[in-house]
């Protein structure tokens, strides 16, 4: 056989589904029924990539047809057709497919992908070879094995199908035989597939073997058919973007060497397909005590906070503007709006754009100067509960001076030197492009001040890694990292730049990847010291969520600061720490630093 013996069908479109209804079938096991116009049929084991309209994820979700049926009552027009699919509820975008309205319109592209090869006709076959085929269906991949049921002839096929709790998707089929598995016992055996099928009961027994699930099952057929010499036709899935074949994102090993799981799959013949034998990483700390109140504090620089969540500078204003609507004394710490010593009045022109995920400021450091802030603005913050940091920024060596000298008198916890805004003509990130500067700025306020010292980068230096060693060297006590990206937007009406700068900082989740990808770094490079060399790192760059923060602690953040996202929901950073801390639960994390650094090489 080869891996791509099977041809795909039909030429797939970019449509519109009117949703007729969305159903659980299971606890995250969701039907939903389509409506399409002009629409080609699928053949069984052919997908759709499925997006809601409007959406918030970027890309559609390969969802495998589960039947596709003539309406009886037809909802659009002679080539209308509804469509069934079986969705399992597992992160934002099939969440959303999941809460789909009845009425509401959903984007499609497909059908998409191959199908699976129909039996033999019984004239083709060898006197006394087996007529009958096996299905095969794991937990969701139970879909297309039921739509290819549901086109076989009645008794002409059994059905072994596992799954986790309670049975789904089976409403058509009409096997000769049914073996349901299910790891609670809700439904048939209790156990898995490989307690009520192995090689000895394909063999001879079977003409052909049809299977979808999770990879490793899909492995264990491979080898049972291997074992049997029962030919396997295995439907695979993997991450991908565009589906028609285009990505390359989507690529499975074959014999035959790689081919699209989209485009050449997802139905190959199983003994093609190369299974990665890659361990998959050992399981991270196991519950301990999950019952156990989790530990959310963490220190930095000394200092103690209740959780690692800090508002970021420039986001949360002095933590009384956000008090009417946030808990804001449940937040570990809280970073004021940058400070000069005198005040400033910011950028002349717009200020603010809206991006694809994110937002570009430029402000230019408005804040009211330090001795302000100390005497009108210091002691209210204060009264919040957390710990209260001043943002120090300058345009000069002079003045980060002073201004450090004012803030080592006040009452604040911790200093954020803030060498990497990107929007004033002279000092700010200036200081923090190269090692010397950045080294010469945080020795000077070092000397200037007693008070834990943490010095926030900019992602805009060529290394920033060097450059958080160059700051610790000159007495940092910590590092926040990262702030925004330099980016440009033109307003194509003028055709000229939108701000008067031209140049702005460019925050959000649009960062996130990147901003992690440089704390990552800093941890390994921070790892390879002796420890009393060490110096805490909080992570920022888009963070947005509790999944967010813990990846960042995951790569080695003490603790980590939140910022554009409060904009997008004034409650990000509370809604974090009841995330966090349900998370910790479930793992059985006592602490910050059980998981602190779990995704650096041990
Ligand atoms: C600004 O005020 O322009 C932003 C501050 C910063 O990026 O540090």
């Amino acid at each position: 056989m080869s891996a791509s013996s099977a041809k795909t069908i039909s030429r797939p479109a970019f449509a519109a589904g009117r949703v007729l209804s969305c159903v659980a079938v299971q606890a995250d096991v969701f039907l939903l029924r389509l409506a399409l116009d002009d629409a080609a049929r699928p053949q069984p084991g052919q997908f759709y990539m499925l997006r809601s309209r409007p959406s918030g994820v970027f890309l559609g979700r390969p969802i495998s047809v589960y039947r596709a049926i003539a309406p009886t009552q037809p909802v659009c027009g002679d080539d209308s057709l509804e469509l069934e699919f079986l969705i399992l509820r597992r992160g934002a975008g099939t969440a959303e497919l999941c809460a789909a309205a009845a009425g509401s319109v959903l984007e499609l592209v497909g059908p998409l992908g191959n199908t699976f090869p129909r039996p033999a006709p019984d004239s083709a076959k060898a006197p006394g070879a087996p007529a009958r085929i096996a299905l095969v269906g794991g937990g969701i991949g139970v879909a297309p094995i039921a739509g290819f049921a549901s086109t076989l002839a009645p008794g002409s096929y059994d059905v072994y199908a596992g799954f986790r709790s309670g049975a789904y998707g089976l409403d058509h089929v009409v096997p000769a035989r049914l073996v349901l598995t299910s790891d609670d016992g809700s439904c048939g055996v209790r156990g898995r597939l490989p307690d009520v099928l192995d090689a000895a009961r394909l063999r001879g027994a079977y003409a052909a073997v049809h299977a979808c699930g999770p990879e490793p099952m899909l492995a264990w057929v491979q080898r049972i058919c291997a074992e049997a010499g029962v030919p396997c036709w295995l439907s695979l899935e993997a991450p991908m973007a565009c589906g028609a074949g285009a990505c390359l994102g989507c690529t499975i090993t074959t014999r035959d060497g790689n081919r699209r799981c989209c485009s050449d799959g997802p139905v190959f013949a199983g003994d093609s397909v190369v299974f990665d034998q890659a361990p998959l990483p050992a399981e991270p700390t196991q519950p301990r005590a999950a019952q156990q109140e989790p530990d959310l504090s963490t220190t930095v620089a000394g200092v103690r906070f209740a959780n690692p969540f800090i508002a970021a500078s420039g986001t949360f204003g002095y933590g009384s503007e956000y008090a009417p609507l946030v808990e804001v004394g449940r937040i570990g710490g809280i970073c004021s709006k940058g400070l000069t010593l005198e005040a400033r009045g910011g950028n002349a022109g717009p200020r603010l754009i809206e991006t694809p995920s994110g937002i570009i400021n430029s402000i230019g450091l408005e804040n009211p100067g330090i001795p302000h802030f100390i005497e009108h603005e210091l002691a209210a913050m204060l009264q919040l509960g957390p710990v209260c940091i001043a943002n120090l920024s300058g345009s000069s060596l002079q003045s980060y001076v002073e201004g450090a000298q004012r803030l080592d008198a006040s009452a604040v916890a911790m200093i954020e030197l803030n060498i990497s805004c990107p929007n004033v003509k002279q000092g700010g990130m200036s200081f923090g492009l190269d090692c010397q500067s950045a080294s010469q700025v945080t020795h000077a306020v070092r000397a200037a001040t007693s008070k834990p010292l943490m010095v926030k980068l900019s992602p805009n230096a060529p290394d920033v890694t060097a450059i958080a060693h160059a700051v610790r060297l000159a007495g940092a006590d910590a590092v926040s990292l990262v702030n925004t990206f330099q980016a440009v937007s033109i307003d194509v009406e003028s055709g000229r730049p939108l701000f008067r700068n031209v140049r702005a900082g460019l925050s959000g989740p649009a960062i996130r990847p990147i901003a992690l990808r440089m704390v990552y770094d800093l941890a390994l490079s921070m790892a390879a010291l002796p420890p009393a060399e060490r110096i805490p790192i909080v992570g920022l760059g888009g963070i947005a969520s509790w999944r967010d923060a813990v990846e960042f602690i995951m790569a080695g953040a003490t603790a980590v600061q939140i910022g554009t996202a409060t904009f997008n929901n004034p409650r990000a950073l509370t809604d974090c720490i009841d995330g966090l801390q349900a998370f910790m639960q479930r793992k059985g994390y006592r602490t910050i630093e059980d998981m602190r650094g779990l995704a650096l090489p041990r």
